[in-house]
């Protein structure tokens, strides 16, 4: 459903629907008893015993996992004699012998009264990320604290990402009660300090219940030994609870997944309605765009619907005829989602590298996927104290609210009113890692009024005036392998050539725009980000730029290309040994930053990312700079840039 979701199945409820009115009512009235919950808890707290006895005392293990269950339970071997619950969960033999649960797994159970479907996520700290996927469709969460423990920071940290995620309702399992001798005034005391939490953090909706997952206590049964709890057991109240699904009610959503056009008469746009109910006849809106039009048709593989309800996979017809695409959103004209392109949002950073201002991610946003560059966190949480904390970046686990902007305009919802619209996972462009969550809070106005101005003198014209084609030729390698004395060959050639050319150097930008930068990654990321909108610029105005940088990283390298263009862009990667480059070593630096005066030397102590799909790479131990100008200029002359 939410695009948090890494790699779990997607959720078929394709039943055979015909358009009668009882089978709707039926579909609805299923959908209804259905309760999404996560659990949440440390690796000893009993989550995976708590579900297994759910799962067990709904009798919904088969005879040949009990069978299993009882030879894997004799070999590993953690509850004696007894049956170890957590087993039947804790899915592959090798996790079973490390003890500890390592994904996000998805359970269905049901009972008389309802449908269940748990997402058992694992404690270890550093497995937010799964923590998060799994939260970003439920609707409750089972927090447990062990009893002899209490609140620790952990519940508290799991029950604020709880809230921001959007979940409203939270059961307290206080486990291992026995191990307390039942002790009313332990769950008191846990339940009373829980609550005061909560209630600062957003979440109203919280029942404790006393348990013993291990012994069954108040999990499906009432337990004798807490004669003095009163409240319900925990799989009553999961029955009962109310989590009424508003996104019915909600305006009309669906992001559009792709275009289904298997021949030249029939045009549907797939994807899963996130809110509201579309019936044909309906208005709706194709955002970004705007444009307006009526739903035709709303087709699925078992013939036609006359609504389709959110979580619902549908193709959609529309009378007109326009322009929609995969990343567009189709929605309701009254209430249609916003339009923007910068946002405040909280983001949960998952990454094991710090978060880096101004780096582009890739950002995935409904069905699209845009550009997103977070600006330096306004501040970043401590989910123990709720203190607001400065800082100039997130960590691995941190929660912070930064400003994000997208390289293009999304349709988006705040968060608050639909994670689906208002959701984003941020991807390293290097490693495919997903890296961050983001949570829309609103879209910042400033960018409102903000509006390009049009101008007359276009790029024909300018390449008319000069007598050749704009063009960056972007030189990467380590510092002294050789860049800077090639760029100055090709600008050479160039302007005997009479081109208008620009070279922009590493060196020298130091020394002025960049002048307030150094070499941590945070800096070397927003140098190329200053020196390519400049770059960007002269191209704008007719130039050759020649650009010599180290730009270490492929991702900023990537926006360079991305954001001046293909045809005006190409990238020259001179590929020098760093042995050779130390050899030369003509400014000295190698010798100090191996003397350990300078640090953050790229290819001593930080990194260089080779580009794999440079335009060109020019091998300097076999080459000289006459050679590798001589080489551009062809290069340039077979682009077209010059005649
Ligand atoms: S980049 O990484 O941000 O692209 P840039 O090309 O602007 O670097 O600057 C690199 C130049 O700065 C090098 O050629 C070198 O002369 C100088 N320099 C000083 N300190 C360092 C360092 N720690 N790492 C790399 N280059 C450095």
């Amino acid at each position: 459903m939410h695009d948090f979701h890494g790699s779990t199945s997607t959720e078929s409820t394709e039943s055979a629907e015909s358009a009668e009115d009882i089978e709707r009512c039926l579909e609805r009235h299923a959908n209804k008893g259905m309760l999404r919950f996560i659990t949440c808890g440390g690796v000893d707290d009993g989550k995976s015993t708590l579900i297994g006895r759910l799962l067990y005392e709904s009798k919904l293990v088969f005879e040949d996992q009990l069978a299993a269950l009882e030879t894997d339970s004799r070999r590993v071997g953690t509850q004696g004699d007894g049956l170890d619950f957590a087993l039947l969960v804790d899915g592959l033999a090798a996790e079973r012998e490390q003890g500890i649960t390592i994904d996000v797994a998805y359970r269905y159970f049901t009972t008389q009264r309802r449908k269940f479907v748990v997402a058992d996520t694992p404690g270890h700290e550093q497995y937010t990320r799964n923590m998060v996927t799994g939260a970003s469709t439920a609707d409750l969460a089972v927090i447990l604290v062990d009893a002899r423990r209490g609140v620790l920071p952990q519940t508290r940290r799991h029950s604020y990402l709880v809230s921001l995620l959007g979940i409203r309702h939270v059961v307290l399992a206080v486990n291992k009660l026995d191990l307390v001798g039942y002790s009313q005034r332990v769950f008191d005391d846990i339940d009373a300090e829980y609550r005061a939490f909560a209630r600062e953090i957003g979440v109203d909706d919280v029942v404790a219940v006393p348990v013993s997952a291990y012994l069954g206590d108040n999990l499906t049964a009432r337990s004798t030994d807490t004669p003095w709890y009163e409240g319900p057991t925990l799989i009553e109240h999961l029955e009962t609870v109310e989590v009424e699904d508003e996104r019915g009610e909600r305006p009309f959503r669906m992001p559009v997944q792709w275009v289904n056009r298997p021949d030249p008469d029939f045009r549907g746009f797939s994807g899963q309605v996130v809110g509201g109910v579309v019936r044909p006849g309906d208005r709706v809106r194709v955002l970004p765009g705007g444009q307006e039009t009526t739903v035709a048709r709303i087709v699925t593989r078992d013939g036609d619907l006359t609504e389709a309800v959110p979580g619902r996979s549908v193709t959609l017809t529309l009378t007109d005829e326009i322009d929609v695409g995969r990343g567009d959103v189709l929605a309701a004209t009254d209430g249609s989602p916003g339009v923007a392109d910068q946002f405040e949002a909280q983001i949960v950073w998952m990454g094991e590298h710090d978060m880096l201002p101004e780096r582009p991610y890739l950002c995935r946003i409904g069905t699209a996927t845009v550009q997103a560059r977070i600006t330096r966190p306004k501040y970043k949480i401590n989910v123990d104290t709720l203190e607001k904390i400065a800082t100039t970046t997130l960590a691995l686990n941190e929660i912070g609210v930064c400003n994000v902007s997208f390289d293009r305009a999304v349709p988006f919802d705040p968060y608050t009113e639909n994670r689906d619209t208002g959701g984003f996972v941020l991807i390293d462009r290097f490693t495919d890692d997903t890296v961050g969550a983001g949570m829309i809070t609103h879209s910042l106005r400033r960018a409102d009024n903000i509006h390009w101005q049009s101008v007359d003198v276009d790029s024909a014209a300018r390449t008319e005036l000069m007598g050749h084609g704009s063009q960056v030729v972007w030189f990467t390698g380590l510092s002294g392998s050789g860049k800077s004395t090639i760029a100055n060959a090709l600008d050479k050639r160039l302007y005997a050539l009479g081109c208008h050319t620009y070279l922009l150097d590493g060196d020298n930008v130091r020394h002025g725009l960049c002048r307030d930068l150094g070499f941590t990654e945070a800096d070397r990321v927003e140098n190329i980000r200053r020196v390519t909108e400049v770059a960007r610029l002269m191209t704008d105005a007719g130039l050759i730029v020649l650009a010599s940088f180290i730009s270490p990283f492929e991702a900023e390298r990537r926006a360079a290309r991305e954001s001046i263009g293909d045809d005006r862009f190409c990238e020259i990667f001179v590929d020098t040994p760093i042995e050779v480059a130390e050899r030369r070593d003509r400014k000295g630096l190698y010798r100090k930053a191996r003397a350990g005066e300078l640090t953050n030397f790229t290819g001593i102590d930080s990194p260089y990312e080779a580009p794999g799909d440079a335009d060109l790479r020019i091998d300097t131990t076999v080459m000289s700079p006459e050679e590798a100008s001589a080489v551009i200029v062809e290069m340039l002359r077979a682009r077209g840039v010059i005649a």
